[in-house]
């Protein structure tokens, strides 16, 4: 029976840090009860991933190696387990870093589900073990969802659906080695809807709830900062204010919704925040920072950029970039007791179940997903979207299997 057959297939290796990705023939063992095994279309590569390689998570002992990095996938289920009921063979869906299980207390009230958590940070499923192994090792999994291969098991709430209700070019095409995934799928794009994409998007409008005919202003036009930016357009938002040292991302910035920008650099030593109070009559309805600079977020004196840029009073400073691992901010508790509010975004606070959704929203032509893709790669090129990364150049990359 299929689902109980072991699948070779390549995936991209991280066996240490700071080692290029290796591509291996792995073994991807069958799902076990709740489990799902999918065949993975394409993935993005975020900067998560990139953390992670070189040695800089953000929390925890920095990565745990021999793994399969990826975590911005999208595919299609080839088999699965005893007691899987939300998905069946065919499915097209996206994989889930940040499920939800629906029961503990933190499900009832926020996308940071207890349960599920725990085993993402250990590189094993819920059971304590792998699915994946390689020349006699076994391979951590990452994040729960290990999109750098051709196959990957997941717990049964990492996948949502995507695409069958609404749009029938997704799920009509059945799947299995014979048969190659439909080009027409293009779930080379819906995978950015695994990370990137609502996380900035959704800080925008799901954690600082942007007002109609407010100001907003974004640091950082990357993939992140972008999608907020659009965020912000969506919520009507009547200024939206790019803050970005790379004047090359003002030309991009104008396209997801920025309506003016902001170089530090133009302004020698003086403080952003005095040359932002100065353009909008006293500071911003609500900033964003999504660079993961702490400097830029709050720290350094005369710098307290996103923060201090606030209006008083009613001011909302969201924090969405990843800062890296043991710094820490400070400021003059008297920015938040004259009522500016700070805040912080974990994958947008979307949950999984609004996924569907937001394939919704980008195939009616309202959610801008294709301008992301900046680089397409094969799975053999896949240490190019890193050293993109490591360069600042372009937005996402997505590499197909
Ligand atoms: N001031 C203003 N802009 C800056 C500064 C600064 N001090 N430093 C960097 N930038 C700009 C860069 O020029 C770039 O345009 O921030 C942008 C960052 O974009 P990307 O590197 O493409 O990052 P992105 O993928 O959007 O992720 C941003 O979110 O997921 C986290 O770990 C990720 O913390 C990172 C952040
Ligand atoms: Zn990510
Ligand atoms: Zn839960």
């Amino acid at each position: 029976r299929d689902r109980e057959r072991v699948i070779e297939c390549l995936a991209a290796v991280a066996w240490e840090a700071n080692q290029p990705l290796r591509i291996e023939t792995v073994t991807v063992a069958p799902p076990k009860a709740h489990e799902v095994r999918v065949k993975i279309h394409s993935t993005g590569v975020c900067h998560t991933d990139a953390s992670t390689l070189w040695g800089r998570d953000p929390e925890g002992p920095g990565g745990l190696f021999p793994t399969i990095l990826g975590h911005e996938g999208a595919g299609v289920v080839e088999s699965v387990g005893d007691g899987v009921t939300n998905v069946k063979p065919g499915d097209h869906v996206i994989p889930l870093w940040l499920p939800q299980c629906g029961r503990c207390r933190a499900c009832g009230k926020t996308n940071l589900c207890e349960n599920v958590w725990k085993m993402m940070g250990k590189g094993c499923l819920l059971d304590g073990t792998s699915r994946f192994a390689c020349g006699g090792r076994t391979l951590y999994h990452y994040m729960g969802t290990s999109t750098f291969s051709g196959y990957t098991v997941l717990p049964d709430v990492s996948v949502v659906k995507v695409g069958a209700v609404f749009c029938p070019g997704f799920a009509l095409d059945i799947v299995s080695d014979a048969l190659p995934i439909s080009p027409s799928a293009r779930l080379d794009r819906a995978c950015l809807l695994g990370c990137g994409i609502p996380t900035g998007y959704g800080s925008a409008l799901n954690t600082a709830k942007v007002v109609e005919g407010s100001s907003v202003a974004v640091w950082g036009l990357g993939t992140i900062g972008l999608a907020a930016v659009m965020g912000a357009r969506k919520a009507k938002a009547k200024r939206i204010i790019g803050v970005d040292i790379n004047p090359n991302k003002f030309q991009i910035g104008k396209k997801f919704g920025c309506t003016e920008f902001v170089n530090p650099n133009d302004h020698g030593d003086r403080p952003i925040q005095d040359v932002l109070a100065d353009m909008t009559d006293g500071g911003l309805d609500f900033t964003f920072e999504c660079i993961g600079n702490i400097h830029t977020m709050a720290s350094l004196p005369r710098r307290r950029a996103a923060l201090e840029s606030l209006q008083k009073g009613w001011g909302v400073s969201t924090i969405v970039g990843v800062a890296g691992r043991g710094l820490e901010v400070s400021f003059p508790p008297f920015q938040l007791l004259l009522g500016r509010k700070w805040t912080g975004s974990f994958f947008g606070d979307y949950r999984g179940d609004d996924l569907p959704g937001l394939v919704e929203e980008y195939l009616k032509g309202e959610l801008m997903v294709d301008e992301f893709v900046t680089q397409e790669l094969q799975l053999d090129d896949i240490n190019k979207a890193f050293d993109s990364l490591r360069e600042g150049r372009g937005l996402r990359s997505v590499v197909t299997f």
